[in-house]
């Protein structure tokens, strides 16, 4: 009551009449009698209140100051704040605002936003709204990214924090909000994201491994330039709209379970898989992949693929080079041994059936000794061929002429049952290879044929001349880039699935039972053909019959076929001296007996220095020397040499079961020393032996 009474008399009004004031005001208001306190006690009631008036009074103007100063420094906070501030309406009116606020949005100065509407710096309504809804919710919002609508139109990043102040009963709600300027920083950050979206592209667009995202539904979401060149396909559009399920595995069935390991462990690695290209060709791939959500939640996998179909044939390759290389071994270790049987046997026969006529009743027995014989000698042969232990003897051939020749006995071997069709292209390349190994090529596939056409068909056979090159090579994987001559032989027979034709060219592989194959015939082809520097390929399917292609390497230069002189009626009749040198006695006796009955003179000898010791006590000339190379001691190559430097007129038959050694045995030089691969028939024996002698020395 006494502080109201002050203030209307507070002012510039001297302290001791306040005081004097203040007293009348209480005195009256509370009914004090004033002259019956005395004039002592007023005076000092009076001075009291004038000194208490007077502090109130320095107090008030004091704290008006502070207060003055506090706006101030409020106000400059406010003003120069680099930071945009603003306080806003909720009826979308800016109150007020700074002038950082008004730069940042570009406007000239703050007077030109005040009373604006606050959606004239709305990017978006939607934005917009949802920030109110934010700020309503938690009414604070902190950190909040968004764009804003600069006065010339373009637009602003800021970084907005804001509170909503709730209305009271003498003020209004509104905003207040507090924001920076981003719009670089939001550039510097668009171009890393930029430059790293553009790194994370090329990685993926230039990757040479297929990478792929699809959906368990087998959809296509993206793909890679890489898978694109795998497939075949023509653009990544296109293989986006195929179906993975349907339309990308070889067996459907093999999708299947690779969802089910990604089900398991959300993660495959290194898993091998044929896929069809576009072309509908296999394609074998190595793929690892994880599964992964996308943005909206649905799950997806995420994989990366490997073309390792080539890789796969080379390993296969090697594998087959090394199994050959060791049945090769096995083969080569017992021909030695095994044709000096062969030959003793084959001899023998021809010997008997000399003897006994067709009438004879061992006679039919001793024609099939004959033929187990040559079956075996046969065998022997195509494991030494494959094994590559038997040498081939190179000659530029006709393959048209070779074939002509081949017709007879390949519709005899084909049956009647069989159209043999022949198509040899004219003007066919040359082509070199051992004579004797094509036709044993050319026969061991048309037997296939025949075998795949126990109800009758056709064989065909083509020839060509055909250039591959780095395209080719792609359809045929492993036929090198070059010219070359192709000899087809198609059927019209049962053909074959693909898991057969992966094995034909095994050694051993066969499909016809015992007894009836021995699944050496198509290992012996490839030996032959790729010896010959070619290639050989299959096509075949279940029902539709098989084609089998050899690619030869053609001969540049033609070379016209020498004038033949005049055959003369063969004789293997001689009166030479030949001396003959076989540590197998059986061998030793059974050369010696078909030399004697041509009329020729033998000096029998069992070892290298036996022969030596027999040549030497031998007065008269010796013409010919026919050994066996392999030999305890000293080898036949050895003894010719010997024998040569005491007689250098001396001509050598050198003889063998283990054809490695013709030319690897030590001593051998490459002369025109005559070689005979053992087993033979005598008849070559005795042929040969005659060309040596009325050879030129
Ligand atoms: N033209 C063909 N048609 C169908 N299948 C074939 C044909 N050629 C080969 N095959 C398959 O390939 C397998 C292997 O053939 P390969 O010539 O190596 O041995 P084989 O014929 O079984 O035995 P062998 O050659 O000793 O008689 C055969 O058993 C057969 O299943
Ligand atoms: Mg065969």
């Amino acid at each position: 009551m006494v502080l109201s009474a002050i203030s209307p008399i507070s002012g510039s009004h001297p302290p001791c009449l306040l005081g004097l004031f203040v007293l009348l005001a209480v005195a009256t208001s509370i009914k004090i009698d004033l002259p019956s306190l005395g004039i002592a006690t007023v005076t000092s009631i009076v001075v009291g209140l004038a000194i208490l008036a007077y502090r109130l009074k320095r107090r008030l103007a004091a704290q008006a100051l502070e207060l003055h100063a506090c706006r101030q420094r409020y106000q400059q906070i406010f003003e120069r704040n680099p930071a945009g501030m603003c306080r806003m309406s909720l009826e979308e009116e800016i109150l007020d605002c700074n002038d950082a606020f008004a730069r940042i949005l570009g406007y000239a100065s703050r007077a030109e936003l005040l009373s604006r509407p606050t959606h004239v710096l709305w990017d978006d309504s939607a934005g917009a709204e949802s920030f109110l809804a934010l700020l309503n919710k938690h009414k604070t919002v902190t950190n909040y990214e968004r764009q804003l609508r600069r006065n010339d139109g373009t637009r602003v990043w800021v970084l907005q924090n804001a509170t909503l102040l709730e209305a009271s009963d003498n003020s209004p709600a509104v905003i207040e909000a507090m924001l920076i300027d981003i719009t670089e920083h939001k550039k510097a950050q668009e171009s890393v994201l930029q430059q790293s979206e553009t790194n994370y592209r090329s990685l993926v667009e230039g990757s040479p491994y297929g990478i792929i995202r699809s959906t368990a539904a087998g959809k296509f979401l993206m793909v890679n330039p890489a898978l694109v060149t795998m497939l075949g396909y023509d653009s990544q559009a296109e293989i986006l709209a195929l179906n993975a399920a349907s339309e990308l595995y070889q067996d459907p069935s093999d999708r299947l379970k690779i969802l089910a390991l990604f089900q398991g462990t959300r993660h495959v690695e290194n898993i091998e898989v044929n896929w069809k290209k576009k072309d509908g060709r296999p394609i074998l791939v190595r793929a690892r992949g994880r599964l992964i959500r996308d943005d909206q939640g649905t799950e997806c996998f995420e994989s990366i693929v490997e073309d390792i179909t080539e890789r796969r044939m080379l390993e296969d390759n090697l594998r087959q080079a090394q199994k050959m290389e060791a049945i090769g071994q096995l083969a080569g270790g017992i021909a030695h041994d095994f044709n000096n049987l062969l030959l003793i046997i084959l001899g023998q026969c021809h010997q008997l059936l000399a003897q006994t006529g067709p009438t004879d009743p061992g006679y039919a027995r001793l024609q099939e000794i004959q033929a187990a014989a040559e079956r075996a000698k046969s065998l022997t042969t195509r494991l030494l061929i494959f094994g590559r232990r038997k040498p081939l003897e190179f000659d530029v051939l006709d393959l048209n002429a070779a074939l002509s020749e081949l017709r007879e006995l390949l519709q005899h071997l084909v049956g009647e049952n069989i159209l043999l069709v022949a198509r040899l292209s004219p003007l066919l390349k040359q082509v070199k290879a051992d004579r004797g190994l094509l036709e044993q090529v050319i026969i061991n596939l048309a037997g296939n044929a025949r075998d795949a056409m126990p109800d009758g068909g056709t064989l065909t056979i083509i020839t060509a001349n055909a250039s591959t090159n780095e395209t080719s090579a792609v359809e045929h994987p492993g036929v090198p880039c070059g010219q070359f001559v192709t000899i087809t032989l198609c059927d019209t027979g049962i053909g074959m699935d693909s898991a057969t034709q992966n094995r034909v060219f095994e050694p051993y592989f066969t499909t016809k039972g015992p007894g009836k194959g021995t699944g050496l015939g198509l290992a012996m082809v490839q030996s032959i053909v790729a010896q010959s520097g070619g290639h050989v390929t299959v096509a075949s399917e279940p029902g539709h019959g098989s084609k089998f292609t050899i690619y030869l390497p053609a001969v540049q230069e033609i070379t016209l076929p020498e004038m033949s002189a005049p055959q003369m009626p063969e004789s293997y009749f001689g009166s030479e001296t030949v001396l003959l040198v076989e540590d197998e006695r059986s061998v030793r006796l059974l050369i010696r007996e078909f030399l004697q009955s041509s009329g020729y003179v033998v000096i029998e000898a069992e070892t290298g220095q036996q022969a030596l010791r027999l040549a030497q006590a031998h007065q008269g000339p010796i013409h010919l020397l026919v050994t066996d190379i392999v030999m305890p001691k000293m080898s036949g190559h050895e003894l010719a040499r010997e024998l040569s430097a005491s007689r250098p007129a001396l001509k050598v038959l050198c003889m063998s079961g283990y054809p490695g050694k013709r030319s690897q045995e030590e001593g051998a030089s490459d002369d025109e020393r005559r070689f005979l691969q053992k087993p033979f028939v005598m008849k070559l024996l005795l042929k040969e032996v005659r060309k040596i002698l009325d050879s030129a020395a």
